[in-house]
């Protein structure tokens, strides 16, 4: 089967005061029709930037300096701004972090919804509306007929969130990403969001590209992960396979990170050291002053992502010296029967 989304070799830097970000050092990601990828790793590995530069919406000092965004076969990368503004929302949705600053506070949400949607799907805006309400109660807004002329303040966080989520699937996109949807909320209403994301991922046959820190929502709603290290990916394969048999010491490390009164939370804590400082990226492989299995090699030739087995792909010199420790594989243990076996 043909990638949806192919990004390959991606190099995205920021120029600053004190000098240059190598944010992205050559990102390596597909996500398939209607599949569900995971992308995880530490805070600052480039999971944000990575989404951004698929839709070209870097911060003015950010800019991508190589590879290639295929979409659909197309090179995002190469689109002419007017181009561009057709793929956002109407191929490539992205739902935030934060649903506060998503909307805007001083508008209603029908004006928010109704206008995109008419423009984007080249109906009326009568046509619009009725769209906007059918997409609003399918998130579970009841009286969406009579509440969409509400604003944003009238409403939850859970359920702007849920808003946003109606919004972005209005305009039927094939491919939804999100980036850490549920952070913002509360607990309870986190699991309620994803079940969300995972219905209609499911009724608009989407693909889902899902920027998390949470293993356990990597476990229940992915097939497939990306593992991401300083700017780089670092191992991919599918969820069983991370959660049974992960084989690159970062995601080890990830794993052994969990303390295990957490792991029903499944957050990650902090993993021993800092992430590098992309300024001045450590070389070779960016993990090597963390990881325990680092021998000369690993601080002078960058790992190469190969794939080792069918279907998984890891950048690591000694990949083959990698032991699966207890405490991972108690961490694995806890998530594993949430996995979809199939993947
Ligand atoms: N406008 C900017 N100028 C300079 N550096 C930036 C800018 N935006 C992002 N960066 C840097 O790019 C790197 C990747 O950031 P990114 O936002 O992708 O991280 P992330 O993986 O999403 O982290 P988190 O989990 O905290 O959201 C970080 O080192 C960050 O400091
Ligand atoms: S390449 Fe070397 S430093 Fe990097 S993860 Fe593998 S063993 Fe560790
Ligand atoms: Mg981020």
């Amino acid at each position: 089967m043909e990638p949806l989304l192919e990004v390959k070799g991606l190099v995205t830097n920021f120029f600053t005061e004190s000098g240059i970000v190598e944010a992205l050092a050559g990102i390596d990601l597909t996500v398939f029709p209607k599949e569900s990828v995971g992308v995880v790793g530490e805070s600052g590995c480039g999971k944000t930037q990575t989404a951004y530069s698929i839709l070209r919406i870097l911060a003015s000092n950010g800019k991508i300096m190589d590879g290639q965004v295929l979409y659909k076969g197309q090179d995002l990368v190469q689109l002419a701004d007017s181009e561009m503004r057709q793929v956002r929302g109407k191929e490539i949705a992205m739902i935030f972090q934060d649903p506060m600053t998503s909307l805007n506070p001083v508008l209603k949400i029908s004006d928010q919804m109704i206008e995109v949607i008419a423009m984007h799907r080249d109906v009326s805006e009568i046509e619009a509306r009725e769209l906007a309400i059918e997409s609003l109660a399918a998130v579970g807004l009841s009286d969406a007929a009579d509440r969409i002329d509400e604003y944003p303040h009238k409403f939850s966080g859970g359920m702007r969130q849920r808003i946003l989520i109606a919004r972005a699937l209005a305009l039927r996109p094939s491919l939804l990403i999100a980036d850490e949807p549920t952070t913002a909320l509360d607990v309870t209403i986190q699991a309620q969001v994803l079940e969300i994301i995972k219905d209609m991922k499911e009724q608009y046959n989407l693909a889902l590209m899902l920027i998390t820190h949470n293993l356990g929502v990597v476990a229940e709603l992915t097939d497939r992960v990306h593992i991401f290290y300083g700017g780089r990916v670092a191992e991919v394969a599918s969820t069983y396979n991370i959660f049974t048999m992960p084989m690159h010491p970062y995601t080890i490390a990830l794993l052994e990170s969990i303390p295990s009164l957490d792991v029903e939370k499944g957050r990650l804590a902090t993993i021993p050291g800092s992430v590098p400082q992309l300024i001045n990226p450590p070389k070779g492989c960016r993990f090597h002053p963390r990881c325990k299995y680092a021998k000369d090699k690993c601080s002078k030739d960058i790992p190469v992502m190969e794939e080792k087995e069918t279907g998984r792909f890891v950048a690591c010199h000694y990949w083959e010296d990698v032991e699966i420790s207890e405490l991972a594989e108690q961490v694995m243990g806890s998530h594993k029967d949430k996995v979809n076996q199939k993947a």
